[in-house]
Formats: structure tokens, sequence, C-alpha cells
């Protein structure tokens, strides 16, 4: 893969996206939309977090399976290639004319407030979207399967958030828990109850 540092892109295709990849972007699409309404802001502003969240984690599929479904923590080198993938993910979008406003959110969807994430960066020079990404995505991951384990409950999901507020925005994370408890977003997430229904 080449980077567009060095001025070129691999030819991205989008039926390459993996299901679960799909599924995931869209739920935190519309996870990231919900917390945007609760913090009202303008119609443009939730949309841009939700297309963002579609796309944010496209650029796994240029890291190996082998580390992307690794049963186990990553090692330091496994974990180096995992965190291309914010830059990929930005690189693919940045690549459409129509997408490249959303390229800047999206490679920071792994920032933490305590500068705990993949660029160190901290409080406010996170992008304010990138924010909402980060909480969504966290809360999406909780609430699904994954290779290592099971999906958590709300509550359960919740509560993990909490102990780790520090890390979160805190009026985003506050937004997540109204919405979670306005919607009972679970019940259609969870990816148990997805795979009875189908
Ligand atoms: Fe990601």
């Amino acid at each position: 893969m080449h980077s567009l540092e060095d001025g070129h892109i691999k030819k991205f295709n989008f039926s390459e996206i993996p299901k679960h990849i799909l599924v995931h972007g869209q739920k935190v699409g519309v996870l990231a939309f919900g917390i945007a309404e609760i913090l009202n802001y303008s119609h443009s502003k939730k949309l841009d977090v939700a297309v963002a969240g579609l796309y944010h984690d496209y650029g796994k599929i240029w890291v190996k399976p082998s580390i992307l479904n690794k049963p186990g923590p990553l090692n330091e080198e496994e974990m180096k290639v995992m965190k291309l993938h914010v830059l990929y993910s930005s690189q693919i979008v940045s690549s459409f004319i129509n997408l490249r406003k959303y390229g800047e959110i999206i490679k920071y969807h792994h920032e933490y407030m305590d500068g705990s994430g993949y660029y160190g960066l901290k409080g406010i020079e996170i992008p304010e979207l990138s924010k909402i990404l980060t909480v969504a995505d966290v809360y999406d991951a909780l609430i699904s399967d994954r290779i290592y384990r099971r999906a958590f409950s709300t509550e359960k999901a919740l509560e993990i958030m909490e102990k780790e507020k520090h890390r979160y925005d805190k009026r985003i994370l506050e937004s997540l828990f109204k919405m979670v408890e306005k919607t009972c977003i679970c019940c259609s997430f969870n990816g148990r109850e997805l795979r009875k229904a189908h």
C-alpha cells in the first residue's frame, strides 16, 4: 500500500469492504448522529459525523487479517500496523473529492482526552467530531461480539465507559448515556439479536 504522503494510494474499490466493517460503520454512524442530535448540533454537522462514522474503519482492509482477527492481545509490531488503519481510512476518504472533508475527523477517531490514543492528542487538540466518533466506536465495540469475547450488555458497556470517563469528552459521554436511555439502541444493535432475526 502506498500512502498519500508518497503521492499515491492503492486502488480502492468499495465492493472490497467486508460486511463486518460496513455494519460497524453504519452503527457508529447512527450512534454518532444521535449523540450530535442530543448535543444540539446543526443538521450539517450531524450529517458530517454520521458520514465520517460510516467510513471510519474502511482502512482496515489494508491491515493483515492475521492482525485484525488475532484472538488475543497484539504485540508492539502488530499494534503499529493496526494503528495505521486510521491513516488508511483517512486516505481512502481523502481520495474522493466529495469525502475529503471527513479525512481529519476519521484520522483522529482513536484519540482520548488524556492523550492515551494513537497520536497522543489531548483534550481540545482533538477535533470535536472525532471525539464523538471515539465514544460511538468504543460503545459499539463493547456491545458487539468479538473473536476473543461475547458482546457486553448495554448496562455493562456503559459501566465500563463510566469507569474510564477520563478518556472521553464529558458532554459527549453524557449524551451517549442519554441516547441509550432514550432509545434502547442496544436492542437492534446487539449481534446476537441480529443473528437470531436473520
Ligand atoms: Fe478504528
